[in-house]
């Protein structure tokens, strides 16, 4: 049976003004996104920006992505460029955020972008917060909502697995179609992926063009989300796994193990956005039933598997 907490709420006129007013008082809210539920803030305001960084446990050296509906209420805080019009016309909005300059006259809080003079932009396509923004005369700061390193959500009930009764809207939308985290690049000066997502170099390459692959090795972290603990489930995970080991969880690509409880396949049909779109909340219902250790066979490293590898690396680095 589905369970009905008293924080999460249908979407309707009523609670999308709820939203809205809570969010104009400085309050702080979890909204569902394609890629994954947001912990929702106004970006100008001081006290929001603080309740974000203090309900994820989040260190003030890593930036928030600022949330718009449109073009024009991005303008007034970024310089924008002639790759980010190509893009923005291409995918937004959509399930990619944009590293821009600051304009000087910003009004987003220094806080929020841990002072960097840099400012990850992002249009969510999602409808309820596209409506929600469409009403706000301010951005959203919303980073995904979960407390620091752990799995984002993917539903409304995840929101409330990691912050209980303390934040006290949560608006359901669904589940998040993607499910993983928007693809970030860096268009300060020749285009980098910083975290890679559904909209992969691929693709992007069509559009824009990316500066020629430097050793990654030594360099220093641009995104301070890259930090390599990041997106654990709260317990041991081996990548490239061949072997079952008969005791942990193992996660898998395709139909082989049809019927053991211990096998979670993310694709039946080796469909890699599926298995994107599957990975967080495998990893969630795993921990739950009490599973000492995570066993992940090879993810093909193409497409939406590319996101998928980056993920559990990290996972896997606890
Ligand atoms: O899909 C998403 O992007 C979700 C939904 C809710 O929109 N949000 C999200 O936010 O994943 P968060 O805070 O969990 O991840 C933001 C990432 C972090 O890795 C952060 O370091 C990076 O974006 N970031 C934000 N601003 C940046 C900046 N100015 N320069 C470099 N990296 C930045
Ligand atoms: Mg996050």
């Amino acid at each position: 049976m589905k369970k009905c907490y008293s924080n999460i709420f249908a979407f309707n006129k009523k609670t999308l003004s709820k939203a809205i007013k809570h969010l104009k008082n400085g309050k702080v809210a979890g909204l569902p996104t394609e890629t994954v539920y947001g912990l929702a803030g106004n970006a100008y305001n001081k006290k929001s920006i603080q309740k974000i960084f203090r309900l994820k446990g989040r260190p003030y050296s890593n930036p928030l992505i600022i949330h718009y509906y449109s073009l024009e209420q991005a303008i007034k805080d970024v310089e924008i460029n002639t790759n980010f019009l190509t893009l923005f016309k291409k995918f937004c909005p959509g399930p990619i955020t944009f590293i821009l300059k600051r304009k000087i006259s910003t009004k987003i809080h220094p806080l929020a972008l841990a002072k960097l003079k840099t400012v990850g932009i992002r249009f969510p396509s999602h409808k309820i917060t596209r409506s929600i923004l469409k009403e706000i005369n301010f951005p959203l700061a919303m980073p995904s909502a979960n407390k620091s390193f752990h799995v984002s959500p993917v539903d409304a009930d995840d929101v409330y697995d990691e912050f209980k009764k303390k934040i006290r809207l949560i608006i359901d939308g669904g589940k998040s179609k993607i499910g993983l985290e928007s693809t970030v690049i860096d268009l300060t000066k020749a285009p980098e992926i910083l975290r890679p997502g559904i909209i992969d170099k691929k693709i992007l390459n069509k559009y824009i063009k990316f500066k020629s692959k430097k050793k990654f090795k030594n360099k220093i972290i641009r995104s301070p989300g890259m930090m390599k603990k990041h997106y654990s489930p709260g317990i041991p995970v081996l990548i490239n796994q061949k072997k079952y080991d008969n005791k942990s969880a193992f996660i898998y690509l395709g139909n082989k193990y049809k019927s053991n409880k211990n096998f979670f396949s993310l694709s039946k049909n080796n469909n890699l956005k599926e298995a994107a779109s599957n990975l967080y909340k495998v990893f969630r219902t795993i921990k739950k039933r009490g599973f000492k250790k995570i066993q992940i066979s090879n993810i093909p490293n193409l497409g939406s598997g590319i996101a998928i590898n980056d993920r559990i690396k990290r996972a896997s680095k606890n």
